[in-house]
Order: C-alpha cells, then sequence, then structure tokens
C-alpha cells in the first residue's frame, strides 16, 4: 500500500527532510548521547530553547536511557536581524539550578551562532561540570561565530526552513517534516 501525503501548502517549495530520515537521525544522536553521558553520577540536565527545539527534545529524550530531567529556557533574539547582531536576552530561566550538573542544551537550528554562543557562556558561568549542545539544523554557510556542537541532525543549505519546532512567523511549526519555504516577495 503507497503511503498517503498531504499535499505541500502553496508557501512551500519542497521537502527537506522527510519523517523517516528524522526519526532515523534522532534515534541515532539518542545512542551518542547514552554513550557520551553513560557513567555521569546524577541527571543530565537537558535544557530545550523554546519554542523551536519542542518536537526535538520531546522525541530525542524518548530515546534515552541515561538518568535524565528535562528543562526548558525561553530567549528573545530580537528577530532574526537582532540574533545576528549578537543580541540575545533571557525571558525565561530554567527551573533547575544548573550548577554543579551536566547540562546539554537542545536547540533546533545554529545559524549565525549567538544564540548558542550566548548560552554556553552563559550556562559555564553557573559552575556546570559540563554544557554540551544537541542542534538539529545546521546552516554552515551563516556561521559568524564559532560554535563547538556535539550532537549534529543535518546540514542545511541557507535556506529558510520549517516544521519540526521550527516556524515563520509561528506558521508550520508543527509540520512533521523539514521543508523549504518559498521567499516571500
Ligand atoms: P542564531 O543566529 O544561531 O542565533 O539562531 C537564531 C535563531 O533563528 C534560531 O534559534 C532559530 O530559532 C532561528 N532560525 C534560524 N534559521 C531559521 C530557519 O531557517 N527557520 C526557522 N528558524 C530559524
Ligand atoms: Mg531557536
Amino acid at each position: 500500500m503507497s503511503e498517503i501525503i498531504p499535499p505541500l501548502s502553496k508557501d512551500l517549495k519542497r521537502v527537506l527532510i522527510n519523517e523517516d530520515a528524522i526519526a532515523k537521525r534522532v534515534s541515532e544522536l539518542a545512542a551518542e548521547i547514552n554513550e557520551k553521558y553513560k557513567d555521569i553520577e546524577e541527571p543530565l540536565i537537558l535544557v530545550g530553547v523554546l519554542k523551536g527545539s519542542f518536537i526535538f527534545m520531546a522525541d530525542l529524550v524518548r530515546h534515552l536511557t541515561i538518568p535524565h530531567v528535562v528543562d526548558f529556557i525561553a530567549i528573545s533574539s530580537y528577530g532574526r536581524k537582532g540574533a545576528e547582531r549578537g543580541e540575545v536576552r533571557l525571558l525565561m530561566d530554567t527551573r533547575e539550578n544548573l550548577s554543579g550538573h551536566h547540562v546539554l542544551i537542545v536547540e533546533d537550528i545554529l545559524d549565525s551562532g549567538n544564540t548558542l554562543n550566548y548560552l554556553i557562556t552563559a550556562f559555564k558561568a553557573r559552575g556546570t561540570k559540563s554544557v554540551e549542545t544537541a542542534v538539529f539544523l545546521d546552516k554552515p554557510e551563516r556561521h559568524q561565530i564559532p560554535v563547538d556542537i556535539q550532537f549534529m541532525g543535518f546540514e542545511i543549505p541557507d535556506v529558510w526552513v520549517v516544521g519540526y519546532g521550527l516556524d515563520y512567523k509561528e506558521r508550520h511549526r508543527t509540520l512533521p517534516y523539514i521543508a523549504e519555504m518559498i521567499p516571500e516577495k
């Protein structure tokens, strides 16, 4: 029986990464995380960056076999241009005290690098045991600051993508696949 695929929304160009490819890659990343943290003594604190990371986080943690705690933060980057200028502001902090813990930041996409650079620096200043990053997508062509990513899902070209948590003005965030937008005229 052939799979029934609903038609793409008119403002989307094509599917870049389908559901099966996402599921396979996320379970591979979880296996890498399970291996890396297998000997830690207290739970790993995963900190998701809202809103974009919420679906990646939900899928990732269901494959984890190590002790872990899920937490979230919200940041404002003053829009994409603001993020490019390095303007990042914390809107909602973690509930957990990160001091003395191994922390894994869970983020939707690495673009300029400003968001992750800000968070890694801020979390290290809190006396964490370690701060690493799991990022679902990477746009290497757009990097402005070097950021060390330990667990990376997929590299993509410099196009605006939506779905699997990522949005365009809050649209298409809950699509189960990653799609490329047709740029607005
Ligand atoms: P940064 O430039 O690495 O700080 O990333 C800033 C933020 O821009 C990311 O966390 C995403 O929320 C957002 N972003 C960057 N590229 C895209 C995209 O293609 N689709 C949706 N959101 C994006
Ligand atoms: Mg984001």
